[in-house]
């Protein structure tokens, strides 16, 4: 290909990009090919829609804003049975989304494969696959474990899981699937960024890309062919999360839901976590950067937050839901703009142009939870933060690895205190693997306490 395609470049100067072929000349065969790939993708149009909308639109809140209803925090025996049930029937997969680019944890490989075991220095997809692994036991039926990756994460995060031998998974249960990108444009010029002469500036399309990534790659009408019903949806950066917790499961099939969501009671008007609220009878989660100071801040007469319903991702999607919404296709899950300071080659100055502090981009993503709106039955259940959420966002301070930790060792310790044993301070690690939950811990231990409670005394402490 000795010029750019006559359609291309019609088609870029029709929408004011052409500097995007800045250096042609200088590209060999495979470059020119792959730019052109690269903007073969890309819906100029669309996409010059979406920057207008940055420029014009302000942020639209759904009108009759309310507190989302919540039901009981404890499940019932009946509700943990009928999740139980779904579980050793195979009516249930697992998505974990792992394509985030841990640009706050200041890591270069996927968060996933950061160590967060307190004691055992196990990373986050090692506790999230022994959790996967430890219901395939109980339940005696393999959970299926589908991994959403990007570009950036996907290469390391397939090679972790091989090094590591599926962490005693079944080859066949681990499915990693990849999301879609989409072009970031200058802040103030909406034009499309370079990442270097002849090469697109792209990031993830946000974990809403999932929908979409899930039906291209097969995986949807896959998990429905095989009779799985539900997907229980969680983030990589959670390593408390209850996966597949039953009487969640459970509540969320006896009550029809076509989407279930566990909350954490906010306290903080400005915790950086999405709100769930109500709106003419529909749920919806408006997220941190979204929600107005005035609203954040609003108070009850008891003095409780207004919009109280702190979101730690945790989701259970009916699939005929997910089939419902990917169907809607484009118009269901809106494109959210986020500015973010990039580093990327400037055509004009010839050179790399690093950003001093300010965002000078723009990127478009897409968020999972703007298709809550969309189900026509749901239900939000309240958890208990020390329980269930203690995510690792920064690299120090909240929400980091040494918060998680402190939350592991302290739910851990609680753990075995409601089983008869006291740590009088050790740190303590209890692996997925010998227990998922306090009582399942004091059935295993029963016979062993005096043992367990000796060892415990003599240093840190894995309990496997
Ligand atoms: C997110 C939620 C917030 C919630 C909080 C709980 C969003 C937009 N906000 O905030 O409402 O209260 O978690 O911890 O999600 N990811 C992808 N692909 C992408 C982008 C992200 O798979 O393109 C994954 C990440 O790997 C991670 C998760 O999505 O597992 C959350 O991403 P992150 O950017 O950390 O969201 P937060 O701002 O922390």
């Amino acid at each position: 290909m000795s010029t750019p395609p006559a359609e291309l470049r019609e088609r870029l100067r029709r929408h004011h990009q052409d500097h995007v072929l800045y250096g042609w000349d200088q590209l060999d065969h495979t470059q020119r090919a792959q730019l052109v790939e690269q903007l073969a993708a890309i819906d100029l149009a669309e996409l010059e829609n979406l920057y207008r909308q940055v420029l014009t639109t302000k942020n639209t809140l759904p009108d009759s804003l309310e507190p989302v209803p919540l039901t009981a925090p404890t499940f019932t025996a009946e509700e943990k049975a009928r999740g139980e049930d779904a579980l050793r029937q195979g009516q249930v997969a697992v998505l974990l989304v792992a394509g985030g680019q841990a640009t706050r944890l200041k890591t270069s490989e996927p968060k996933g494969m950061f160590p967060v075991g307190a004691v055992s220095g196990a990373t986050l997809y090692q506790i999230h696959a022994e959790k996967v692994l430890a219901l395939s036991r109980r339940y005696r039926r393999p959970l299926l474990f589908l991994i959403m990756t990007s570009p950036a994460t996907d290469a390391p995060t397939r090679a972790y899981f091989e090094e590591n031998n599926y962490f005693g998974l079944a080859r066949t249960q681990v499915r990693f699937f990849q999301q879609g990108t989409m072009p970031a444009v200058g802040a103030d010029t909406g034009q499309l960024l370079l990442a270097a002469p002849g090469k697109l500036l792209l990031s993830p399309n946000g974990h809403g890309g999932a929908f979409t990534a899930l039906a291209d790659s097969g995986l949807l009408s896959e998990l429905m062919d095989r009779g799985v019903e539900h997907l229980f949806y969680f983030q990589v950066d959670n390593p408390l999360v209850k996966v597949c917790d039953p009487g969640f499961l459970g509540r969320h099939i006896a009550t029809a839901a076509e989407a279930s969501s566990k909350v954490v009671i906010k306290t903080d008007p400005a915790e950086k976590v999405g709100v769930l609220v109500a709106s003419r009878g529909r749920c919806a989660i408006i997220e941190y950067s979204l929600l107005p100071p005035e609203l954040a801040a609003a108070r009850e007469a008891g003095g409780e937050l207004r919009f109280r319903a702190g979101s730690p991702a945790i989701h259970v999607f009916r699939m005929t839901y997910l089939q419902r919404v990917t169907e809607m296709a484009a118009d269901s899950l809106p494109y959210r703009p986020a500015f973010k300071e990039v580093e990327h080659f400037d055509p004009q100055r010839g050179d790399v142009v690093k950003p001093a502090g300010q965002a000078n981009a723009v990127k478009f993503e897409r968020f999972i939870f703007d298709a809550l709106p969309h189900a026509e039955r749901w239900l939000v259940v309240p958890t208990a933060r020390a329980e269930e959420f203690a995510p690792i966002k920064n690299a120090h301070g909240p929400d980091s690895p040494e918060t998680a930790r402190a939350a592991m060792i302290a739910l851990h310790t609680q753990w075995l205190a409601q089983a008869g044993i006291d740590t009088r301070g050790h740190p303590v690690e209890i692996s997925p693997l010998l227990a998922l939950d306090a009582e399942e811990l004091a059935e295993k231990i029963h016979a062993q306490t005096v043992l367990l409670q000796e060892k415990v005394l003599h240093g840190p402490h894995v309990l496997r």
